[in-house]
């Protein structure tokens, strides 16, 4: 029972992990199944707009009536991100993107002979910053916040921080919040404070509502 509240809106999703190489047989990543992202996909093309989603490495079937780019690293994403982003009404970032990267990938195997090894990681580019920066006046901003402690002050830092409109924020060290799980528990915040708390809830049925607050904001409701 779908109210088709984004006729005519262009929304882009990014999902799932990034994974940074290291040399051709190991990474650094995190647990991001995509469960979050594909479902926001899902209900936003389900409230009738036009969605594109932009994936890393995940095992899901790609929702009807979407558009799915895939990636690998948060170099790409990025690309793909900022080459999409002039035609879109909302940007929702669910994606968890690894933040740091080795800063030299191997092109052979690394060989185990050392007893202990350094890997130096730099920062990869934040991709919802740059999306903050470039957004236009009529595009909406929705950034997630993956917290273990403190979440409203990290979540309403993040979101200041990176020029987001909303911030759906999950503390991922509760049983039932975050990562790979089919259920989460989310605060939504504003520049403002707390916009809505929603109990725990599959991932799809808070997609539906999440969907449905986006489509609110976005109608000057
Ligand atoms: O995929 P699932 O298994 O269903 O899990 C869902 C989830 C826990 C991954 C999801 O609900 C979630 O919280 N996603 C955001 C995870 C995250 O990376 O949060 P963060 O607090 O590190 O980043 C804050 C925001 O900045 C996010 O919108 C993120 O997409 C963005 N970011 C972060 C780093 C970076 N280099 N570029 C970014 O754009």
């Amino acid at each position: 029972n779908h109210v088709k509240t984004l006729i005519g809106k262009k929304v882009l999703v990014t999902a799932g992990p990034t994974i940074e190489p290291l040399d051709p047989v190991r990474y650094f990543s995190n647990y991001s199944s995509g469960k979050m992202g594909f479902a926001l996909a899902e209900a936003a093309a389900l409230a009738g707009a036009e969605v594109t989603l932009i994936s890393g490495p995940v095992s899901l079937p790609t929702p009807p009536q979407v558009r799915r780019i895939d990636i690998v690293q948060a170099e790409e994403m990025k690309e793909e991100v900022l080459q999409a982003l002039p035609q879109m009404d909302v940007i929702i970032k669910s994606a968890a993107v690894a933040d740091y990267r080795p800063q030299k990938i191997y092109h052979q195997k690394m060989k185990k002979v050392q007893e202990e090894l350094t890997v130096i990681l730099e920062k990869t580019p934040d991709i919802a910053t740059e999306v903050g920066k470039r957004k236009l006046a009529h595009q909406l901003l929705v950034g997630f916040a993956a917290e273990t402690q403190d979440v409203e002050t990290y979540a309403l830092g993040k979101l200041k921080k990176k020029g987001m409109d909303l911030i759906v924020a999950n503390n991922v060290a509760e049983p039932g919040a975050g990562f790979g799980i089919d259920t989460n528990i989310v605060t939504v915040y504003d520049q403002e404070g707390v916009v809505k708390a929603f109990p725990k809830m599959s991932k799809k049925e808070l997609a539906v509502e999440l969907i449905t607050l986006i489509g609110d904001r976005l109608h000057g409701k």
